[in-house]
């Protein structure tokens, strides 16, 4: 029995120092520096011991005092971070057609339906088609303009139900309290199933006009399941285990999180779909419909139910996230709550509501809320980028297959871009040659949209 479990390891060192051997061979350009990687297993060890991985990676680019690091994870997945706005350039901008694709792993694998959608799948024929239906379809200017009256009705909505709280908290004196995280998820998973499936709620709601408990479990469902995409699962490391152990518990939390996201979405679609083929809907009033009727190319159903898991989680995040921290910095220092405040008064004054058409106007408001993508991104690193060939970035090899992050901590933190960089300063954002604050940082100074290579595509 030892000796095969001796013969066993002696062969994955073997393999291990093959693979490495073969990828590194390929160019006389080092590899990024980086902790240095047992054969075989990489550096995975040190990932499984040291949690949350995106907090060790970002401190191992500090100890190798590196913008760029290199981790070997099992025998042959390089992973590439990137915490400087120049290398992240390169990467995404000077050879983003090399870097166009995304991993292979079981999250992505799982949620996207088996690489159904435009944002989870890697490059191919399906991620072509469904980057243009969603560049088209869904993220186009007409559709966002036809789809104003529903955003429109959200804001009502949320304000209705916002001052129902107040109304019912009267005996503390002078205000009340407000769960601004729940606030803030509830609104922007209500907007996106207004648009997608024309309702707001799959149940009844509340009286209040806040969530039912359907709605709750949906939306905790979403952010589950951004939790675990591109978590560093480990069998995406060592491929082969995949389906024969879910060794980290990933398999099962995701599984069940998608469960819970579709028992309420497929039904709708479904439903839906039956409509359009009995003739008993004609005209079309949300993103489904648009879907449905979709003549070149045609979606089947599983492709409409993936893509729909994947836009709500796309969509419920990053913004409601933005609101928090914003109000958050607004509330600890009332400075920048008063000129907030004063800002609103003079664009919009007290006769109306605010209008989506403010909000170019609105700069110092915007001001804070691209402080708050800057210092507190929703999530550490953007969706992996795969390249698709070998190819030399900022003088380091990059190998064919590498996953490339780029560190919105890193990016957004970094002392050389950045004086002060922990200080929650909007006015950093008003002093540019631009008249009106933009929420995008084309030289990738900071991530707040990335390089949007979504709309790229046509
Ligand atoms: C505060 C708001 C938002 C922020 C900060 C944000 C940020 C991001 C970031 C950083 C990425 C990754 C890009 C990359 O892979 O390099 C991304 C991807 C994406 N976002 Fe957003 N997003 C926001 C809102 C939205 C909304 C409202 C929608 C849809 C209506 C949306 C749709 C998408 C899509 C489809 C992708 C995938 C792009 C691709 O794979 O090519 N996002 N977003």
């Amino acid at each position: 029995m030892s000796v095969t479990i001796i013969l066993i390891v002696i062969m994955f060192i073997f393999v291990g120092r093959f693979l490495s051997k073969k990828s590194t061979n390929h160019s006389l350009c080092p590899l990024p520096p980086g902790p240095t990687p047992l054969p075989f297993f990489g550096c995975a060890i040190q990932m499984l011991l040291n949690k949350p991985t995106f907090r060790w990676v970002d401190k191992l680019m500090d100890q190798f005092d590196t913008p760029i690091l290199c981790l070997r994870l099992g025998p042959s997945t390089h992973v590439i971070a990137v915490s400087s706005p120049e290398i992240a350039c390169e990467f995404l901008k000077k050879q983003d057609e090399i870097f166009i694709s995304r991993p292979d792993v079981l999250s992505a694998y799982l949620i996207s339906g088996g690489y159904r959608t435009a944002v989870m799948s890697p490059y191919g024929e399906q991620w072509r088609k469904m980057k243009r239906i969603i560049n088209r379809e869904v993220l186009s200017p007409p559709i966002q303009k036809w789809l104003q009256p529903k955003r429109d009705e959200e804001a009502d909505q949320v304000l209705r139900y916002i001052w129902n709280q107040i109304e019912r908290q009267d005996s503390i004196v002078g205000g009340a309290l407000i769960n601004i995280r729940a606030v803030s998820q509830h609104f922007f998973g209500n907007a996106m199933r207004n648009i997608i499936f024309g309702k707001r709620f799959f149940g009844k709601g509340m009286e209040d006009g806040g969530p039912g408990e359907e709605e709750t479990e949906h939306v905790a469902a979403l952010f589950l399941l951004l939790k675990y995409l591109y978590a560093f699962c480990i069998t995406d490391y060592f491929p082969w285990l995949s389906g024969k152990t879910d060794f980290d518990g990933h398999e099962k939390i995701i599984r069940t999180a998608i469960q819970n996201v579709r028992k309420y979405q497929d039904p709708l679609i479904d439903e839906r779909i039956q409509m359009w083929n009995n003739g008993d809907r004609k005209e079309k009033s949300d993103i489904l419909d648009v879907l449905i009727t979709l003549e070149n190319p045609k979606l089947t159903p599983e492709e409409i139910k993936a893509e729909f898991v994947e836009l709500m989680m796309a969509t419920i995040d990053n913004t409601s996230n933005a609101i928090e921290w914003t109000i958050a910095h607004m509330i600890n220092d009332t400075m920048i709550l008063k000129r907030a405040v004063e800002e609103l008064e003079h664009v919009v004054g007290r006769q109306r509501l605010v209008e989506e058409q403010d909000i170019p106007q609105l700069n110092y408001i915007k001001a804070c809320i691209k402080e708050a993508f800057r210092l507190h991104p929703f999530v550490s690193f953007v969706p992996p980028h795969v390249s698709t060939i070998d190819t030399t970035v900022a003088g380091y090899f990059i190998p064919k297959g590498s996953h490339v992050i780029l560190s919105r901590y890193g990016v957004g933190k970094n002392p050389n871009v950045w004086p002060d960089p922990l200080l929650f300063n909007p006015d950093r954002h008003l002093h540019g040659e631009e008249k009106q604050v933009v929420l995008t940082d084309n030289n990738l100074r900071l991530i707040s949209f990335s390089t949007g290579n979504v709309v790229v595509l046509e």
